[in-house]
């Protein structure tokens, strides 16, 4: 069955499988973009108690859940044996060791028994990738939500946000990066967890700093907004009058678009501590709402300052905001108000696609089998398989049709695993 417009060539499916950190995930996507299934087993429950993620913990549950996951996804997009489909996607990095190495090794194991190829995918190209995914062809209760809108053009700029990485990437074309800046200590989404510790909001700290901002006044107490100097909006954009961004610039030099939200953290560590200084009970529910809500701020002006910043020096043609941060409200509006103000589209994946997903992993592993491998995905896993020989001979760069696109995105230490390539065998 043809799910896209790509004439009557048949579907290019792809089972994809996320285990990198807590979440244990298997999906079915079409050609990159058709979320055929998506189902994601939540471990948050089972880390409340400790206040984060248990590693320990996070991989025993992972062994547990894998395979009801795995055959759900199969079963939800009517696929009776892996054998029906192209190709296996797993994450290989980064993330948690002993967490990856369930979804690689059952991988590895459905790759080998079926002969289909097995694609690698680092997690933050997944993440990247869910602005490309169109819930439209998913059940009912996924397609009501927007997304997929990321368009073929490029330059755009990337945002991506989550609970270990904090990076504005300019992506030149498919699978092609350069990564402008990066956090310089904590995660964006690891200060919202570390800030909701302290207030004693629960876990996971975003959706619960973003319950407890609702009812608070973000002006109450003003917090540094790290790695960035006052001033106007001025140069570059024309609109910069009306924008509802704060006076908030990056800072010049070699930190313009690097981030650093531990300080920011410390900040209200010694904000609370100052309060119950004057006896004032910090944790007290309206205390604990303001500050909430003075943090969401300062993160979110300085994540929408920067990202306006170099959206504007690179001159991209779109942006993309991407990771588990990429759900909170204030951040979404915000960022929205200011593109539309420039005209400059901008894309956020659909709630249930901006926590990690396995979807995603799916539209990553195919645009990377498309693009920096120059795989034909028309190919069904059958002429794919028939053609292994042959492939085999030569390594995937050989047959790249550009340069290799430098792939930062692989420098972790955990996305080098080796993984065997079932073509290569
Ligand atoms: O991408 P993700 O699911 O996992 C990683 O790859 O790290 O991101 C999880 C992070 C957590 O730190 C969580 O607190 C944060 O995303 N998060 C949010 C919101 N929802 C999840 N942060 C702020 N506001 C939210 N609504
Ligand atoms: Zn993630």
């Amino acid at each position: 069955m043809s799910l896209t417009n790509r004439g009557s060539s048949p579907a290019y499916r792809i089972l994809a499988i996320e285990t990198s950190c807590d979440e244990t995930a298997a999906a079915v996507v079409a050609d990159g973009r058709h979320i055929l299934s998506n189902r994601v087993a939540s471990q948050i429950g089972l880390h409340r108690r400790f206040g984060g993620v248990y590693p320990e913990v996070a991989s025993r549950q992972h062994v547990l859940a894998i395979q009801t996951v795995v055959e759900g996804a199969l079963a939800d997009a009517s696929v009776a044996h892996v054998r029906e489909l192209d190709a296996i996607a797993v994450t290989h990095g980064p993330g948690l060791a002993g967490s990856l190495l369930v979804g690689v090794n059952l991988a590895k194991g459905l790759a080998f028994a079926s002969g289909l190829p097995l694609i690698p995918v680092n997690h933050l190209e997944g993440h990247i990738y869910s602005n490309w995914l169109h819930p439209d062809i998913s059940p009912d209760s996924v397609r009501r939500q927007r997304g997929g809108g990321a368009s073929e053009q490029f330059p755009a700029l990337i945002l991506i946000v989550s609970g270990g990485h904090t990076e504005l990437v300019l992506m030149e074309g498919h699978c092609r990066y350069r990564l402008l800046g990066a956090t310089l200590d904590d995660a964006a989404g690891e200060a919202f967890d570390k800030v909701a510790r302290l207030l004693d909001l629960g876990y996971p700290g975003g959706p619960a700093i973003q319950a407890a901002a609702e009812g608070g006044d973000a002006g109450r107490f003003h917090l540094p907004r790290p790695l960035t100097r006052p001033g106007r909006r001025t140069e570059r954009q024309p609109a910069a009058e009306a924008s509802p961004l704060p006076n908030v610039l990056p800072v010049r030099g070699e930190h313009r678009f690097n981030f650093s939200f531990s300080g920011l953290k410390t900040a209200v560590l010694n904000l609370m501590r100052e309060l119950e200084r004057e006896g004032t009970e910090a944790r007290q529910p309206q205390n604990a709402a303001d500050i909430a809500a003075a943090f969401q701020m300062a993160v979110v002006d300085v994540l929408v300052g920067k990202t306006a910043d170099a959206a504007a020096e690179f001159g991209v043609e779109q942006v993309c905001i991407c990771g588990g941060v990429s759900a909170n409200g204030l951040l979404r509006r915000s960022a929205e108000q200011h593109f539309a103000q420039i005209g400059l589209p901008l894309h956020c994946p659909p709630l249930f696609l901006c926590t990690d997903n396995a979807a995603m992993i799916g539209a990553a592993a195919y645009y990377r089998q498309s693009y920096a491998l120059a795989r034909q995905p028309s190919a069904t896993g059958r002429e794919q398989r028939q053609d292994a020989e042959a492939s085999a001979r030569s390594s995937p760069h050989d047959r790249t049709s550009e340069p290799p696109a430098r792939d930062f995105l692989a420098l972790d230490v955990y996305a080098s695993l080796p993984l065997v390539d079932a073509k290569q065998r």
